[in-house]
């Protein structure tokens, strides 16, 4: 009954890569951590709250670039590959808290799981509920991943919008991601190029009836712009992303630590592609 309860300690199956492409084991500073993961540059889109919030504590941030995207990936394989990473890497970079900063992997994990890592753990989910709040046509609409899209937490929450005069929109697209990752990289988009995908799952009638949008992947705030251009009678976007990092705050409440902060990325496999790292330093990790 042990075993319930307590993380399986010594398993490594996953390597932790430094923007130098060396495999590591421990980070040596005297700072506490804050851990943020993601599979890509989605993140960042939480990360950048950090220093509001955090002013004493050293940020880890990981992109699992090697099981990259999450989105349309076999459940059961994620949620293997994501319990491993997160294991190992609680252990190798011992964090006084964690921000699941992927829509996609906290619909997968249990709270029995986040509880065996025995630290504060924010998950970022789409506040769907919250949303129907603020929009005064109730007609909503989820962009996020097909994973999240078809994920329990989703249904579970349809479930209870049970009033008819609601509207709610669910589009899940894999290529969403990948359009978010290059312009991070300096790769222009063609807004065309999205609102083509875009009508492929929606009528031009049903875009232009939305008012709110919840960016239900942490990728979409990058993209925001070109779907603006797309839905232009949305009132509100919903973004998580400032709500978690208070709520880990909260749950952390203080540091005495006046160091500053420091930034650290690792990677899951090095990368062959140019530039790769780049949208990770222009956020100051290193
Ligand atoms: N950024 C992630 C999310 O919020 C997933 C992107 C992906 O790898 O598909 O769902």
């Amino acid at each position: 009954m042990l075993v319930e309860n307590t993380i399986i300690l010594g398993k490594k199956n996953i390597e932790f890569y430094n923007a130098n492409g060396d495999s590591i084991e421990k980070i040596n500073t005297d700072s506490p951590r804050i851990l943020i993961f993601d599979s890509g540059v989605g993140g960042l889109s939480v990360s950048k709250y950090i220093e509001n919030f955090f002013l004493g504590a050293d940020v880890v941030y990981i992109a699992d670039n090697k099981f990259y995207p999450y989105g349309n990936k076999d459940r059961n394989l994620l949620l293997e590959r994501i319990e491993d990473l997160l294991e190992q890497a609680v252990q190798i970079f011992e964090p006084i808290g964690l921000i699941i900063a992927c829509n996609t992997a906290s619909t997968l994990l249990s709270n029995s799981f986040t509880e065996k890592l025995k630290m504060p753990c924010i998950k970022v989910l789409p506040p769907i509920l919250e949303a129907f709040q603020i929009s005064s046509k109730k007609n909503v609409l989820l962009i996020a991943t097909p994973n999240t899209i078809d994920s329990e937490y989703v249904n579970n929450i349809c479930a209870k919008l049970i009033d008819d005069k609601f509207i709610f929109k669910k589009l899940g697209l894999t290529e969403l991601v990948n359009f978010s990752e290059m312009k991070s990289r300096g790769i222009s988009l063609e807004t065309n190029d999205i609102e083509s995908l875009i009508l492929r799952s929606m009528t031009k009638e049903e875009v232009d009836n939305v008012d709110v949008v919840i960016l239900g992947c942490t990728h979409f705030p990058n993209i925001k712009d070109e779907l603006k251009y797309i839905f232009k009678n949305v009132k509100e976007w919903v973004d998580p992303a400032y709500d978690a990092v208070n709520s880990l705050y909260q749950a952390i409440n203080q540091i005495n630590s006046q160091k500053g902060i420091q930034k650290f990325l690792f990677l899951t496999e090095q990368s062959k592609v140019d530039n790769f790292t780049s949208p990770y330093e222009y956020s100051g990790f290193l």
